[in-house]
């Protein structure tokens, strides 16, 4: 190949150019492609990863509104259940919130029973219905950057498989491509503010090969630290361990890590965990994140690329599908109908609904941990007796638990 061939760049264009093969990503490609709307998706992994890689799993009953709206739900209802119970288990005991029924309650509830259904398989589904439905997509493609967005023709640079360079155009970019993706490091310095907030919590998360412990969502506080159990499969459990920062996940032995689970999970009162082998274990800190504005031009971003949340309640991926929603009916009309009250509402609209479910969030980490650098073995501290107190008042008042159900599922 001659050096001008070599060095020739591949240069391609759609309306709008998707970035990143994720929740985000894969809605609203399917959304733009459903409405005639040329677009193609550049992810920089393989099929096989994308299809395969294990993450959330817990959908909101919004969720599974929208992708019903659509024609992207068979797989949920094929293969999915529904979970609406969470049980909390303290020193006083443990209490069942069926957050279920009790987020069904108003006129226009955004509440109900979440849909359990691993990621992997929901973004399979719509991953499959994209290229059934010839949907336009290059794997193992990682865009480099994301240019002239605040110009007329925006346009992204990436990489080729072979490593050659290629050049995209288009009217619209949706940064797709999560918290460490081309769409945030091309947002120009000064044009967007970056909110940061580091919880002060490490939690190692594992994957069992083990059928679920409880049927219900599991959250244990302990003075030793937290415990999380979250159904995935029949034959699937994931877990979580409030975990020391800076200490890595392969630092406990199998045997150690279930008896810590027995213990904050207070197996001895409340019946043994179902053990089997570990598939995956990871440790990561519960930190947080929010992009404002999401709109930089013609560059939009939705899912982590907009916000990360803490883990604590299972929002990431169900205001990842929201925010694709928003975002593909705001961009169809702008290019179809030449209305751009969408697009120019974008960002607003989805950061209500970022801040709202960052707030609960934050109120929902804070309940289940104790703060950064607390002594317990002194003895309660004052935030000790906060958290035991909200515990209580989760127990007992009913108007609490609807604030909760509300919030927990809502999106
Ligand atoms: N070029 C192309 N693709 C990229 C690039 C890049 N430079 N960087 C990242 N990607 C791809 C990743 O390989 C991944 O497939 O972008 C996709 C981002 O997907 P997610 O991280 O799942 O992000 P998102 O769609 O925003 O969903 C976020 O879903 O995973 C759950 O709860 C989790 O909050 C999270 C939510």
């Amino acid at each position: 190949m001659t050096e001008s061939q070599n060095s020739r760049d591949l240069r391609e264009s759609a309306d709008v150019i998707v970035l990143g093969a994720g929740p985000a990503g894969l809605v609203l490609a399917n959304l733009l492609h459903a409405a005639g709307i040329d677009c193609v998706l550049l992810e920089r992994a393989s099929p096989t990863h994308v299809r395969t890689r294990a993450r959330a799993g817990f959908l909101a009953p919004h969720t599974g509104r929208i992708l019903d709206r659509h024609g992207l739900a068979d797989g949920l209802h094929r293969r999915g259940t529904r979970h609406g119970t969470c049980e909390f288990r303290t020193r006083d005991g443990r209490f069942r919130l069926d957050y279920g029924a009790l987020g069904q309650g108003g006129q226009g509830s955004q509440g109900g029973p979440h849909h359990v259904y691993p990621q992997q398989y929901l973004v399979a589904d719509l991953l499959t219905h994209y290229l059934d439905h010839g949907g336009r997509i290059r794997f193992h493609t990682e865009a480099l950057a994301v240019g002239d967005a605040d110009g007329t023709r925006p346009y992204v640079t990436a990489r080729e498989p072979d490593g050659r360079p290629t050049r995209w155009t288009a009217r619209y970019v949706a940064g797709c491509d999560g918290r460490h993706g081309a769409a945030r490091r091309s947002l120009p310095p000064g044009t967007v503010r970056r909110h940061h907030h580091d919880h002060g919590v490490t939690w190692l998360g594992l994957l069992a090969e083990a059928p679920p412990s409880l049927d219900a969502v599991g959250y244990a506080v302990h003075d030793r630290g937290f415990a999380g159990h979250m159904a995935r499969t029949p034959d699937i459990t994931r877990y979580y361990l409030q975990w020391q920062r800076g200490v890595p996940a392969d630092a406990w032995p199998e045997q150690r890590i279930w008896d810590e689970l027995d213990v904050r999970m207070r197996a001895a009162d409340h019946g043994p965990l179902h053990r089997g082998p570990l598939q995956e274990r990871g440790v990561f800190d519960l930190t947080c994140d929010v992009v404002e504005p999401l709109r930089h031009g013609s560059l939009f971003l939705a899912g982590d690329a907009a916000s990360l949340l803490a883990p604590a309640a299972a929002k990431g991926a169900n205001l990842a599908v929201l925010e694709a929603e928003i975002l593909a009916e705001a961009l169809t009309d702008a290019l179809t109908r030449g209305d751009t009250a969408g697009v120019d509402g974008y960002s607003d609209r989805c950061l209500e609904h970022i801040w709202r479910a960052q707030e609960f969030t934050g109120w929902m980490t804070r309940l289940l941990h104790a703060p950064p650098d607390t002594d317990e073995g002194a003895g309660p501290t004052f935030q000790a007796a906060l958290r035991r107190s909200r515990l209580a008042s989760l127990r007992s008042s009913r108007v609490h638990q609807e604030w909760f159900a509300e919030n927990y599922v809502g999106v």
